[in-house]
């Protein structure tokens, strides 16, 4: 839930810190624009009334801001005044618009960064499409929010240079229209809090709306097979509604700024015009020049009055984007610590884990894994075998026990040497989108011979040959133009493609055929190296495989031994084999 309490201007401050250079720069290019503006209309008023007084004579001498100028030297500094203004206004777009470019550049490389850096166990527990919607929508917002402030900032200093070339031509008027800028500012306080507490709402139920539509679209295939389409249509009207209340109060109230601050604009000059009539103070052109900067002062006012809004309305986003910026870097994925050469022993002691403290996933586990060992993990389903993949590949912490790997804590070992010796086929394949060849690499920097040895191992190589692009046959969304098996062997080439010592492999329950099957000897044999082998076996032909057999019974270990050793001597074994669905 984002704090609506939290400063307005403090986050979208932070987003503009690194770019105070350039909003020096702007402001000094606004101020001088507007200075530049408020000579313009001055000047204007003074040429219009002396041109009236003299019937259009043109030979009258101006005496605008205490400078004394014909009627045509002041048109040309009119003009030249004008020609400035507009230079000084383009530079201002080009500035704010690199700021505001800049500012959405390095929100994103933050989040990416600071969600790719992040522990796993903590991307894990994102919901889907978190990122997709803080990396696209929020930053959207947040650029928003900066343009609002570049906007207030043009709009505060011209306002300031206006009401400073107002001062010159009558201090009491310019006065009134500071006091009147600042009483306008407070009426419409209550409206920007408003905004802000209702943005923060529609913050929370936007974020949650993404959630859904993200875990909606990852089951359309479910969605058809069922026969749930209007069920679905209807859930997500029903989200669509849920919504609606709160983004028309957060709209209304944002719409409701202008004509609320015009209204109350224009009262305060026709009351000025009163208050000046009736008195009949002041000299006509003073009083004119002050009018015309004073209604230009109240247009600058209101664009100050909008950004404010929009700021007050973007701050819960953004504090929602700084949160999780925090959230990622307080669990940073680790980094350095002792490479490693070579798998030796693995040796499992008292290891405990739990995905919440009520109930214990894993319980006091205990034993070795020696080099060149194929083991088998079996047991029945949501037992834990994915979980102590998980803790064996050191992507979990153990909530108790030890891991150690050649004599060396898992924890301690560096993260980089050790995935370059480990392979892993997850139980859910998820293709990138790419070339096969992409896929296979997946990111690292491997040549082109081993990928084709790997696709060869992986029993993937006549099935590519076939295809009309080969290694370049482009996959990834939903059209991946490979059938199950072909997807389970891809993450196995996948795996294979590093030549790793250590091979992890949650097996999918389906997918595999016979020849793919027995892949891991002659795999193995093809390496030509001493490979530990970790399987979550689903079939009897993979335990066929395996030298030793760990049995895993509701997150203990029930036993583990040669796999003849237990069918013959281990009543568990067999009934596990049973209840395991092995076949
Ligand atoms: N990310 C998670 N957060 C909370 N609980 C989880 C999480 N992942 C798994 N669990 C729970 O932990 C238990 C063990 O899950 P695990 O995935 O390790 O089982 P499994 O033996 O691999 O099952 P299967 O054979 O069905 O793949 C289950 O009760 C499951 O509900
Ligand atoms: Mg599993």
């Amino acid at each position: 839930m984002t704090n609506p309490q939290q400063g307005r201007w403090s986050a979208v401050g932070r987003l503009l810190q690194p770019h105070r250079i350039k909003i020096i720069g702007l402001a000094l290019v606004s101020a001088l624009g507007a200075l530049a503006e408020a000579m313009f209309l001055v000047t204007v008023t003074h040429i219009a009334l002396e041109f009236a007084s003299s019937s259009g004579s043109g030979n009258t001498t101006i005496n605008a801001v205490g400078i004394h100028l014909s009627t045509r030297s002041a048109l040309a500094v009119g003009g030249g005044l004008i020609a400035f203004r507009l230079a000084a206004a383009l530079i201002g777009v080009a500035v704010a618009t690199g700021i505001t470019a800049a500012v959405i550049t390095d929100l994103r490389q933050q989040l990416s960064h600071s969600y790719l850096k992040t522990a796993w166990s903590v991307q894990q527990k994102e919901p889907a499409g978190q990122l997709q919607q803080l990396l696209v929508t929020y930053t959207q917002e947040a650029v928003n929010s900066v343009t609002a402030v570049t906007s207030a900032l043009v709009a505060g200093l011209s306002l300031v240079a206006l009401l400073g070339v107002a001062v010159t031509v009558s201090p009491a008027a310019s006065l009134m229209v500071l006091l009147v800028l600042v009483a306008l500012g407070g009426v419409l306080h209550p409206l920007r809090r408003a905004v802000n507490r209702f943005s923060s709402k529609a913050v929370d139920q936007e974020l949650n709306f993404a959630h859904e539509i993200a875990d909606l679209s990852n089951v359309s295939l479910e969605i058809e097979a069922f026969g749930v389409r209007n069920r679905v249509i209807n859930h997500l009207g029903g989200l669509i509604r849920d919504i609606k209340p709160v983004l028309r109060r957060v709209d209304a109230l944002v719409q409701m700024n202008t004509p609320l601050y015009v209204s109350l604009a224009y009262v305060v000059v026709l009351v000025g015009m009163v208050f000046v009539t009736t008195l009949e103070i002041g000299d006509v052109s003073a009083i004119s020049a002050v009018m015309l900067v004073t209604l230009r002062s109240l247009s600058y006012g209101q664009q100050f009055q909008l950004s404010a809004t929009t700021v007050a309305e973007g701050a819960p986003v953004l504090h929602s984007i700084d949160d999780t910026i925090t959230r990622y870097r307080e669990s940073p994925h680790p980094v350095g610590g002792t490479p490693i050469e070579a798998i030796g022993p693995i040796k499992v002691a008292d290891l405990c884990f739990s995905y919440n403290p009520n109930s214990p996933t894993l319980e006091h586990l205990s034993f070795e894994i020696n080099p060149g060992e194929i083991i088998g993990i079996i047991g029945p389903s949501g037992c834990g075998k994915t979980t102590l993949v998980h803790l064996l590949l050191g992507l979990r912490e153990p909530s108790s026990g030890t891991i150690e790997v050649g004599g060396h804590p898992l924890a301690t070992i560096d993260r980089r040497s050790w995935a370059k010796l480990v392979g892993f086929v997850p139980q859910d394949t998820s293709l990138i989108s790419g070339t096969i060849e992409e896929n296979v690499r997946f990111f690292r920097d491997i040549d082109e011979e081993l990928v084709a040895r790997a696709v060869k191992a992986a029993h993937l190589e006549d099935e590519i040959a076939a295809m009309p692009e080969g290694l370049a046959t482009r996959l990834g969304g939903r059209d991946s133009q490979l059938s199950g098996g072909q997807r389970q062997r891809l993450a196995i080439a996948r795996a294979l493609v590093t030549e790793p010592r250590l091979l992890v492999l949650d097996e999918p329950t389906a997918s595999l055929d016979s020849g793919a099957e027995l892949f891991i000897r002659g795999t193995l044999a093809e390496l030509g190296r001493e490979v530990t082998v970790v399987v979550v076996a689903h079939r009897l032909s993979t335990l066929e495989e395996c030298d030793r057999i760990l049995v895993l019974d509701n997150g203990r270990l029930a036993t583990f031994g040669r796999p003849e050793e237990l069918a013959e001597d281990n009543s568990f074994y067999q009934s596990a084999l049973k209840h395991s669905q092995l076949s």
